[in-house]
C-alpha cells in the first residue's frame, strides 16, 4: 500500500485491491447513496438470511407446523457451536444461543457467585455498558455482595493496574466488556483473565462489541464465562437472541437461577420439580426464538466464509484510514479522536469528540451518512469490513468536515433515540 493521502484516488486504489469487496453484494441494499457506519448498533441484512428466514416461515412454520420442532429444538446449540467455531474461538458444546444479553448476564453472574462460596465481591468498571452495571448491581443486592466499580477513563478503557489493585481474596467474579461500547477500546482478554484467576476469581466477558468484529479466543484465553449479542456484527437482526459461553469444566459446577422447563433434564416428562439437565443445556430457560436463531446461524456462516482474521485486517485498515482523515480534516475543526490510536487496542468503531457532537451527528444522518451519537459529546463511526468501502469512509469524513466547517448543523434540534 502506498503512503496515506487524503485524495479520493487513494481510497479508490485500496478498494480496487480489496479481497472482501465482493461481500458487499451479499447484503440487501436499497439506497445506494446511503453510507452506513452503524453496524456497531444494528448490522445490515444479509441476502441469505432474508431467504433463509422466508424459508423457515413458509416451509418450516407454514407447512411443517409443530412438527418442525424436531429440528428446531437443536438450534440453540447448533447455532452456538457455529458461533464458537467462526466467531468466539470456543470448542463445541460451550456456547448457547438464547435469551437476551441482559438475561444471560443475570444467569451467569448469579451462577458464578453461587460457585464461589466464601467470596462476596463482584468487580466491574464504572464505564461498562449500563445494562451490565445495573444487572450486576441487582445480583449483588440479591446475594448480599459488594459491587466494586473500577474507575475507568472513558476513552482509554479498563486500566489493568486498577483491576489488579481491586482484586483480593473476597473477589468472586470480574465482569468486563471486551470492547468498550463508547470509545471502542479493546481489552487484553488473556491478560485480564489471568489476573482475575490469580486471585481465584471467575472471569466473565461481555462480547457485544467484539463478536464478529475482532477475533475472540475464549478457550485459549482461559475465559470462564461470556455473553454477547448477535444484532451488531453477527448481523442477525433487531432483537435477535444473544449467546452465552460456559467453559466446559464449569458447566457442572454452576447452577443458573432461572429454573425454566427448557433447562430441565427430561423436559417433556413434565415432572413435579426442577431437575436441571446436565451441562450446558441447564443454561436454557424457555422456548427459544427460532427465526432469530436461524439468522444467527447465517451470520456466523457468513463470518466463517469471509474469515474473522481477514475481517479484522480490513477493519483495522478502515479505522486507521478514518483516523488519518480526521487528523487531516477534522482536528482543525474541534474534533478529537476518543478511541485508542493503536489499531491493536481498538475494536471495530472509532469515536470522535466534539462539543456539538449531537447536532453534527443528526446533520450527518440528514446527509445520508448513518453514525450514532453517545453522551456526553461523542460520535461513533463503524466502517464494517463486509460492507464499507474506503471510498465511503472518505466521503463520510468529507461530509463531516463540510457540515462542521459551514455549521449547517446549527438549525438542528436533537432528541436522543438510538440504542446500543
Ligand atoms: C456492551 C453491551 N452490553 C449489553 C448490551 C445490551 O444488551 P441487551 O441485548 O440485553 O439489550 C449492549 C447493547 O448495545 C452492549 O453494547
Amino acid at each position: 500500500m502506498t503512503a496515506f493521502s487524503a485524495d479520493r484516488s487513494y481510497a479508490e486504489a485500496i478498494d480496487a485491491t480489496d479481497q472482501l469487496a465482493p461481500f458487499r453484494d451479499r447484503f440487501v441494499r436499497h439506497d445506494f447513496d446511503l453510507i452506513y457506519l452503524n453496524g456497531n448498533s444494528l448490522g445490515p441484512l444479509p441476502v441469505r438470511t432474508q431467504a433463509r428466514i422466508a424459508e423457515v416461515v413458509d416451509q418450516e412454520w407454514g407447512v411443517g407446523l409443530v412438527r418442525s420442532w424436531d429440528k428446531w429444538i437443536q438450534l440453540p446449540r447448533q447455532a452456538g457451536d457455529m458461533l464458537g467455531e467462526h466467531v468466539l474461538g470456543a470448542g463445541d458444546g460451550q456456547v448457547l444461543v438464547c435469551d437476551s444479553v441482559t438475561v444471560n448476564l443475570y444467569k451467569l453472574a448469579h451462577a458464578a457467585l453461587g460457585a464461589q462460596p466464601g467470596r462476596d465481591v463482584i468487580i466491574t468498571d464504572d464505564d461498562n455498558f449500563p445494562t451490565d452495571r445495573y444487572v450486576l448491581e441487582g445480583v449483588a443486592a440479591e446475594r448480599n455482595c459488594e459491587l466494586r466499580l473500577l474507575h475507568t477513563d472513558m476513552d482509554a478503557g479498563v486500566d489493568e493496574k486498577a483491576l489488579l489493585d481491586a482484586l483480593d481474596e473476597r473477589t468472586a467474579l470480574v465482569s468486563l466488556s471486551h470492547v468498550a461500547y463508547r470509545s471502542g477500546a479493546l481489552s487484553d482478554m488473556p491478560k485480564l483473565t489471568q489476573a482475575a484467576h490469580s486471585r481465584g476469581a471467575l472471569m466473565l466477558w461481555d462480547l457485544c462489541h467484539s463478536a464478529g468484529s475482532v477475533p475472540v479466543e475464549l478457550d485459549d484465553a482461559g475465559a470462564d464465562l461470556a455473553i454477547g449479542c448477535t444484532y451488531k456484527y453477527v448481523c442477525a437482526g433487531p432483537g435477535s437472541p444473544a449467546f452465552l459461553y460456559v467453559r466446559n469444566e464449569l458447566q457442572h459446577r454452576l447452577r443458573q437461577p432461572i429454573w425454566g422447563w427448557f433447562g430441565q433434564r427430561d423436559q417433556f416428562a413434565m415432572g413435579p420439580h426442577y431437575d436441571p439437565a446436565p451441562g450446558l443445556d441447564s443454561f436454557m430457560t424457555g422456548t427459544p426464538n427460532i427465526i432469530g436463531t436461524v439468522a444467527v446461524e447465517e451470520g456466523a456462516r457468513l463470518i466463517g466464509e469471509a474469515g474473522i482474521e481477514q475481517l479484522r485486517a480490513k477493519s483495522m485498515a478502515l479505522t486507521s484510514f478514518l483516523i488519518a482523515l480526521c487528523n487531516e480534516w477534522l482536528a482543525p475543526l474541534g474534533f478529537a479522536v476518543a478511541t485508542p490510536r493503536d489499531p491493536a487496542r481498538r475494536g471495530g468503531h472509532v469515536t470522535l469528540r466534539h462539543d456539538d457532537a449531537e447536532q453534527i451527528c443528526a446533520a450527518l444522518t440528514r446527509a445520508s451518512v448513518i453514525a450514532d451519537y453517545r453522551a456526553p459529546d461523542r460520535i461513533r463511526l463503524s466502517p464494517a469490513p463486509l460492507t464499507t468501502s474506503f471510498t465511503e469512509v472518505w466521503e463520510a469524513i468529507g461530509q463531516l468536515r463540510d457540515i462542521t466547517a459551514d455549521k449547517s448543523y446549527a438549525d438542528i434540534q436533537t432528541e436522543e433515540s438510538d440504542v446500543g
